[in-house]
């Protein structure tokens, strides 16, 4: 995240602006990993999943971090088509596709989804809700009964309706309060990561 979007007055102002890091726009992962550094522990005895999409590696960075002091097991949504790495191509095609609702084909599945109690899911705000990755990986599981953590990455928009679509989208679980942070603070955000993880409830 090298530029900071403002995005409090036109949606447009996002094609002036660019955001993320190119580098980490490519997707490493599609299977889940298991990480074993845990620096805090609240979460014992739950089998816990972080799932996050990132375009240009801020949620990333903050699911990678997520993971580790959960003992989670990571787990990337990745588009089947990737987005464009130009950052206006990528702005204008989510336009559309969220204007039409349209559910981008994710290659990410995960076999044993039944036996986590927790999920994670992380994503960007896109035009101010869940990129389409997102709303494809919550169509396709069924969340009854679990506890569902979220956290968003913003680019001046704040949390706009990222949480009201998540919670809207997925009726029959338990939501733990949002991380919210600007896309351009993450990797300076561990007290504030750290401080929400310890006072989560479950
Ligand atoms: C397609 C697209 C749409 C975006 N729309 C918004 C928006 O509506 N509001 C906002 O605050 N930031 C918006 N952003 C900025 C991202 O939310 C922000 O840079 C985020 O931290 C990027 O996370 P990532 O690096 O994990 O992709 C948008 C970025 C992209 C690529």
């Amino acid at each position: 995240m090298k530029k900071i979007l403002t995005l409090a007055l036109l949606p447009t102002l996002m094609f002036t602006f660019g955001c993320g890091n190119q580098k980490d726009a490519a997707p490493t992962a599609a299977a889940p990993t298991s990480t074993s550094t845990a620096e805090a522990a609240p979460t014992a005895g739950k089998k816990i999943l972080v799932t996050y999409y990132s375009w240009g590696g801020n949620t990333k960075y903050v699911a990678e971090e997520v993971a580790k002091k959960v003992n989670g097991d990571l787990v990337e949504i990745i588009p089947t088509t990737p987005y464009p790495t130009d950052y206006r191509a990528c702005t204008e095609q989510a336009k559309t596709e969220i204007n039409n609702n349209f559910k981008a084909p994710i290659n990410t599945k995960i076999d044993n989804f039944n036996d986590y109690d927790v999920v994670f899911i992380g994503y960007p705000n896109w035009w101010g809700t869940m990129p389409p990755p997102i709303a494809t990986f919550i169509g396709s599981y069924n969340f009854t009964g679990k506890t569902i953590v979220p956290f968003y990455t913003h680019g001046g928009g704040g949390v706009q309706r990222c949480d009201s679509d998540l919670k809207r989208n997925i009726p029959n679980a338990k939501f733990e309060n949002y991380l919210l942070l600007s896309g351009s603070s993450v990797r300076s955000s561990d007290r504030e990561i750290t401080s929400w993880i310890d006072g989560l409830k479950f």
